[in-house]
């Protein structure tokens, strides 16, 4: 902290905001229900074939009925700080990416905190859907960097299931549950290199919530309605996202590369959004990655979900040895907005 005086005026006391951050520990928690393709094409007009050539897909995880994305979270979270080597009451912040907590308000990550015994931090929720996790971990190295915080705690959790309409052939085989975290600390070296994000706003309607919740509001307030509130699933117009996504979001990889001040050859790994193991394929081509560089296909068995798959692919690649402790990893998220965000990061 710095004062000094300018023109008579008392200048404002500020952090120094000249120091280091990087992930220290992350964390995964899969619920315990496997999912198969022929479960989930007793609701659509589809295939287990279909599904895993256009999507990769071949089982996801639905959390249980009761299960909720704060529960998800929480084990997520016990094991990142775990694995960080802190103690909780030095979480400073915490950050929840997630568009699946079925709360308007309050937000998750103060129900989060609380449940874990945290030192009452700073918590908020934010919402860009499948570039939840990455808008999260620049939000966190800013905050760190500054001297905000010390220590935040960065969630990616979704519980899909809750919104996803099991008869729409477009999306119903596409979505998992599941919850993500890491820890973001002081460091004595630069961890995390700077974000390439955006949004593109005029797609909006590419993936959204299919009412709005004051749409539903006539239907609720109609006496002995028998059919059932209408649910507002989200949807999906797959082929335009599938397009943007390998069209625009490759370049944007690559501009993370660089702005690392690193080259696709000197990546430890690359862990796309694991949106469609078609987009993953082709960001491997538009990036001219080299074959040595490992790369997440955690969606084969997680399926797609949202905020949470970067940091569950990330943790599995450095739990099953795939991907070195320490090394250099390009992770970009990418979904409803349309909004994206991706770094290179150092793996914990
Ligand atoms: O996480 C947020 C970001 N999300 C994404 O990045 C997802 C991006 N999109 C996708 O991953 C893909 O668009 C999907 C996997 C959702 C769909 O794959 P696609 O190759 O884009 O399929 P399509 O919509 O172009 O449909 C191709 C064909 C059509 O038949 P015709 O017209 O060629 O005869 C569809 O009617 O496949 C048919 N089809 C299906 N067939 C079996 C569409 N959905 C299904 C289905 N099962 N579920």
């Amino acid at each position: 902290m710095s004062t000094t005086r300018k023109g008579g005026r008392k200048q404002l006391t500020v952090h120094r905001g000249d120091r280091h951050a990087r992930i220290l520990g992350l964390g995964g928690y899969r619920p315990e229900r496997v999912v198969t393709n022929e479960e989930i094409c007793q609701f659509i007009d589809s295939s287990d074939e279909w599904i895993q050539q256009r999507s990769g897909i071949i089982t996801r995880r639905f959390a249980r009925e009761d299960e909720t994305v704060i529960d998800m979270a929480e084990a997520a979270a016990t094991q990142a700080i775990e694995r960080a080597g802190i103690s909780k009451e030095q979480i400073g912040a915490v950050i929840m990416a997630t568009v699946s907590h079925p709360f308007q308000t309050p937000a998750a990550a103060p129900i989060l905190a609380d449940r874990m015994g945290l030192a009452h931090p700073a918590a908020f929720d934010i919402s860009a859907a499948c570039a939840g996790y990455c808008h999260g971990i620049s939000l966190a190295n800013d905050m760190v960097r500054s001297g905000t915080v010390d220590h935040v705690l960065v969630i990616g959790v979704e519980k899909l299931s809750d919104f996803t309409d099991k008869y729409d052939r477009g999306s119903a085989f596409i979505f998992g549950d599941g919850a993500g975290a890491a820890v973001v600390g002081v460091s004595d070296t630069p961890g995390i290199g700077p974000t390439l994000w955006g949004s593109l706003g005029e797609q909006s309607d590419a993936i959204t919530q299919r009412e709005s919740w004051t749409d539903l509001r006539p239907a609720m307030e109609e006496p002995g309605r028998e059919d059932g509130i209408p649910w507002p699933a989200f949807t999906m117009q797959g082929q335009t996202v599938f397009r943007w996504a390998v069209f625009s979001m490759a370049p944007v990889a690559v501009a993370a590369v660089e702005a690392a001040g690193l080259t696709p050859d000197e990546l430890d790994a690359f862990v796309p959004h694991q949106a469609n193991m078609r987009i993953t394929d082709a960001m491997i081509k538009a990036l001219k990655l080299p074959e040595h560089v490992p790369v997440a296909r955690d969606i084969a068995e997680t399926g797609n979900t949202s905020a949470a798959s970067i940091p569950l692919a990330m943790s599995r690649m450095l739990d099953e040895g795939e991907a070195p402790h320490g090394g250099y990893a390009l992770q970009i998220g990418f979904g409803a907005g349309l909004v994206y965000a991706a770094q290179v990061v150092q793996m914990p």
